[in-house]
C-alpha cells in the first residue's frame, strides 16, 4: 500500500514527527541517509502505526500515494539544497517537498521559486516545540502556496497541538512567509528567555535568593498572566539539584550562551525591514557578550558600585511587573516585524493568526498570546501592540515597578539590557517630540541631507556654512 505522506530524515525531530504522523492513523513513508536509523524507528515504534521504509530515496518517492507529499527533517544550511534536489528529480508536477527544518526564509523564497518552475510545490514550514511537541503537537507553520495547504493542512492540523479545540497550524502565506514566522517566533523565545535570566539573576543579586527560592517564586508567577512554558521550566531548572557536586544545576552549568542563528537573523532582518526589535536584538546580543570569555576575564577587574543587597521582598513583585512588561514590547515588536515583512514580500500576514497558533506547541506558548489575538482580533490594522487598551493599561499599571527595577538594577550594577531597552522603547514611542528633530538638524548641518517641518509640506535645507537662510530643497 502507499503511504500517504513521508519524511525524510529522521534524527529526533524527523523520527518524533513521522511517529506522531502514524499515530494519527496516516501511513508513513520513512527515509534517512543511513538506513539504520530507518530500521531502528520501525523497529522501536513500528507497533504505532504504519511505517513504508525505504533504504533508497526512490524507493521512498515510489512508496508515496499521488501527489506526493514528503516532509525533508534535516539540519537547516547547505545539505538542504542536495537533499530538496534529489528529491525533486524523481517527482512529478503536483508533488509537494516540505522542509521542516529552521530554513532561512530566503533560501525558503529561492527554492519555492526553483521549483514552482518544475510545477512542484515548495513549502517551508516552521515547526516547533522541540522533540516532545514533535511527537504530541507542535505549533506549524507553513508557508508556500494554497493549493499545497489544501493538500497538506488537513493533515498538519491533525498533528499540530490543539488549544480549545482550535488547531495549532494555520497556512502563514506564501514561499518563505513560514519560516519568516518561525524565525521571529525564535527571536521572541530569545527575548523571553532573556527577560527570565534578567529576572532571575536580578532577585538572586539583590535579595540573595538560592535558585531554588527563585524556581518557588517563578512557579507562582507561573500562576498569573506570564502562565508560560518557559516560565513553567524555568523553576524547574533552577529546582535541579547537580547530581555530581550537590550545587543549583544553573552553578555548574559554563555560562556562555550559545545560539544556532534564528535569533541572528530575525535582528539581521529587522534591520534591513527599519523595525526596532531592540528586545531581541538585546537578548541576541547578551547572548553573544557571555560568549566572550577572553573579554570578560580582562574586565572583571573593573569597578562596580559600591552598594550591593537593596530591596526587599517587594522587589520580587516589581521584577515580575517588569518582566510582563518587558514581554509586551517584546512581543509588540516582534508583530511589528511580521507586519513589516507582509508589506515587503506581499504576504498578505493575518498577525492575530499567528496568535493563536501559538498559544500552544511552541517553546513561546502562553497565556498571554490569548490577549494578542484578542487585540487584533478587535482591531486587525492596530499599529502597535502597545495601543491595544488591554496592553496599555497593563503597560501602565506596570510602569512605576518597571522604573524601579531598572533603577534599581542599574544602582547594583545588575545589567538588565531586555528590561532597560524594552522601558526605552516604551518612554521612545509614547514621546509628543524625540530629539529626532535634532539629529535631523545634524545631518542637514553636516552633509545637506535635508529635513522636513512641522508646519508645511515639502523637504529645506539650511545653508549652514553661508548665511544660514532655509531654502526648499
Ligand atoms: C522551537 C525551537 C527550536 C530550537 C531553537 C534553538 O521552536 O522548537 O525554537 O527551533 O530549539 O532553534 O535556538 P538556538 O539554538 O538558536 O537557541
Amino acid at each position: 500500500d502507499l503511504a500517504d505522506i513521508g519524511v525524510t530524515g529522521l534524527a529526533t525531530m524527523g523520527r518524533n514527527l513521522a511517529r506522531n504522523l502514524a499515530r494519527n492513523g496516516y501511513a508513513v513513508a520513512v527515509h534517512n541517509r543511513s538506513h539504520s536509523r530507518t530500521q531502528q524507528l520501525v523497529k522501536e515504534f513500528g507497533g504505532e502505526g504504519t511505517f513504508v521504509p525505504s533504504e533508497e530515496l526512490a524507493g521512498f518517492v515510489a512508496s508515496l500515494k499521488r501527489p506526493r507529499r514528503a516532509i525533508i527533517m534535516v539540519k537547516a544550511g547547505a545539505g538542504t539544497d542536495a537533499v530538496i534536489d534529489a528529491l525533486a528529480d524523481l517527482m512529478e508536477p503536483g508533488d509537494m517537498i516540505v522542509d521542516g527544518g529552521n530554513a532561512h526564509f530566503e533560501d525558503t523564497r529561492r527554492r519555492e521559486a526553483a521549483l514552482r518552475e518544475r510545477g512542484l510545490h515548495f513549502v517551508g514550514t516552521g515547526i516547533s516545540g522541540g522533540e516532545e511537541g514533535a511527537l504530541n503537537g507542535p505549533s506549524i507553520m507553513p508557508g508556500g502556496s494554497k493549493e499545497s495547504w489544501e493538500a497538506l493542512g488537513p493533515i498538519l492540523q491533525d498533528i499540530s497541538a490543539k488549544v480549545d479545540g482550535v488547531p495549532c497550524a494555520v497556512h502563514v502565506g506564501p514561499d518563505g512567509a513560514g519560516h519568516f514566522v518561525k524565525m521571529v517566533h525564535n527571536g521572541i523565545e530569545y527575548s523571553d528567555m532573556q527577560l527570565i535570566a534578567e529576572s532571575y539573576d536580578l532577585l538572586r543579586q539583590a535579595l540573595g535568593a538560592t535558585p531554588a527560592e527563585l524556581a518557588e517564586v517563578f512557579r507562582e508567577w507561573n500562576r498569573g498572566e506570564l502562565d508560560s512554558y518557559l516560565i513553567e521550566i524555568t523553576a524547574e531548572v533552577l529546582d535541579q539539584v547537580d547530581a555530581e557536586t550537590g550545587k543549583p544545576f544553573v552553578d555548574v552549568v559554563v555560562d556562555q550562551a550559545e545560539q544556532k542563528g534564528t535569533g541572528r537573523w530575525t535582528v539581521q532582518s529587522a534591520l534591513d525591514l527599519g523595525v526596532p526589535v531592540t528586545g531581541i536584538a538585546e537578548a541576541t546580543f547578551a547572548r553573544a557578550l557571555s560568549g566572550h570569555p577572553e573579554q570578560r576575564a580582562a574586565a572583571a577587574s573593573l569597578q562596580g558600585p559600591k552598594l550591593s543587597g537593596v530591596g526587599g521582598r517587594e522587589l520580587v513583585e516589581d521584577v515580575r511587573q517588569a518582566l510582563y512588561a518587558s514581554k509586551i514590547v517584546a512581543y509588540a515588536q516582534g508583530f511589528d516585524q511580521m507586519a513589516a515583512a507582509s508589506k515587503e514580500y506581499g504576504w498578505d500576514l493575518e498577525l492575530g493568526a499567528m496568535a493563536t497558533i501559538w498559544r500552544g506547541g511552541c517553546i513561546i506558548r502562553a497565556k498571554f498570546l490569548d490577549r494578542i489575538r484578542t487585540a487584533y482580533d478587535a482591531n486587525s490594522a492596530l499599529p502597535t501592540l502597545l495601543a491595544d487598551p488591554t496592553f496599555a493599561a497593563a503597560l501602565d499599571a506596570a510602569q512605576e515597578s518597571w522604573r524601579r527595577v531598572v533603577t534599581t538594577a542599574v544602582q547594583i550594577g545588575v545589567p538588565t539590557p531586555g528590561f532597560s531597552s524594552a522601558l526605552a522603547y516604551y518612554d521612545g514611542l509614547r514621546r509628543d517630540r524625540l530629539p529626532a528633530a535634532l539629529v535631523q538638524g545634524l545631518r542637514d548641518y553636516f552633509g545637506a541631507h535635508t529635513y522636513r517641518r512641522v508646519d508645511k509640506e515639502g523637504t529645506y535645507h539650511t545653508d549652514w556654512s553661508g548665511d544660514r537662510a532655509e531654502r526648499p530643497a
